[in-house]
């Protein structure tokens, strides 16, 4: 029988498949402290973890480890050589998060270009007769949006964005101009230089050696004045001292922040305070449905690996 710990709560539908299943025995663990995990984890086959940290010190306390499980898709929480050292195999839930995130994405979009904060707060604090006198909200329609990261799910927002009857752009320098084009996309090669066409931007790579703080305040002075910026896949991507900096200058219309550089950021993050800034708690994934599927592709991902069928999609190449 196989030991499984299961790092951090899931949905009970990803239970559901340990539960009564003979092959298995399973625990769920809500203590993520790393002397804690040592001695869970010490004598398990396999793992489910979502974003708590898995250092090398846990990875290497664990001599039976064949299979750590990701519930999401990012692995940046995960030591990575401790992971291929121990010759342990790990898995995402690839095809669980994708329209969730990409819905996020149009949220953030719309809660933006509508002002949905201020809006909102006009009736119900009483000053419904001010309407007249808000800032202006603006529209998505024949806009030129930009999907930096062209992924699962920049391929899922690419198709709600032309929904919108948005003109659509890529960068992504590891996806050709052909795969690009045959869904209607436009490749974009020098990213420095499509800035100043885009009304939105959507940040959808991994965060890494190259991709941290990637946008800076520079770049970001290259935007349209009524440029929106989401960022709903890694905080560090964006330079969060310089996204602060240009949205107090109005160099942009508005940002959209789902991750942060340290979650949760400090309560003296100046972000937390800026009205330009629309923010969410690493929530893209939230929806009743996407956490159904990834608690069950978690377990799922255990479950075919150890019965030799874990798809190779699914497992992430350590190189
Ligand atoms: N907010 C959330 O809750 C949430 C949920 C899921 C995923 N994510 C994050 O979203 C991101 C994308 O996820 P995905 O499932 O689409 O991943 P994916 O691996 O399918 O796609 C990532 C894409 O980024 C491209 N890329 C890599 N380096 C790049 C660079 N320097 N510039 C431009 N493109 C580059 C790759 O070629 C790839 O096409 C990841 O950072 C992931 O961690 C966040």
């Amino acid at each position: 029988m196989k030991k499984i710990l299961i790092i951090e709560s899931i949905h009970n539908h990803g239970i559901d498949l340990l539960k009564g299943n003979k092959n298995f025995e399973f625990q769920v663990v809500d203590n993520t402290d790393t002397e804690f995990l040592k001695d869970k984890i010490k004598d398990c086959d396999g793992i489910s973890i979502r974003t708590s940290k898995l250092s090398k010190e846990i990875i290497d306390s664990a001599k039976n480890l064949k299979v750590i499980s990701r519930h999401g898709v990012g692995y940046d929480n995960i030591d990575l050589k401790a992971t291929k050292q121990n010759n342990i195999t790990l898995a995402i839930t690839a095809t669980a998060n994708a329209q969730a995130v990409a819905e996020h994405v149009l949220f953030m979009l719309f809660s933006i270009a509508k002002r949905n904060n201020m809006y909102n707060e006009t009736v119900k604090t009483g000053k419904f007769s001010d309407r007249t006198k808000l800032p202006k909200t603006i529209e998505l329609w024949n806009k030129s949006i930009l999907i930096a990261g062209f992924g699962r799910i920049g391929k899922c927002l690419l198709k709600k964005c032309k929904g919108l009857e948005m003109n659509i752009f890529v960068y992504d320098p590891f996806v050709s101009e052909e795969e690009i084009k045959k869904v209607g996309g436009t490749k974009i090669n020098d990213l420095n230089e499509s800035l100043n066409k885009m009304d939105a931007i959507s940040i959808h790579m991994p965060l890494n050696e190259n991709t941290k703080h990637l946008i800076n305040y520079e770049m970001i002075k290259k935007m349209k004045k009524n440029c929106i910026l989401i960022n709903a896949a890694r905080g560090g991507i964006i330079n969060e001292e310089d996204l602060n900096k240009a949205l107090n200058e109005d160099l942009i219309f508005g940002a959209g922040l789902d991750v942060f550089e340290k979650e949760p950021p400090s309560l003296d993050n100046p972000l937390l305070k800026n009205e330009k800034a629309f923010l969410s708690p690493h929530s893209a994934v939230f929806t009743e449905e996407c956490l159904s599927r990834m608690g069950i592709e978690t377990v799922q991902n255990i479950i075919d690996f150890f019965d030799n069928k874990l798809e190779k999609s699914k497992i992430v190449k350590i190189s």
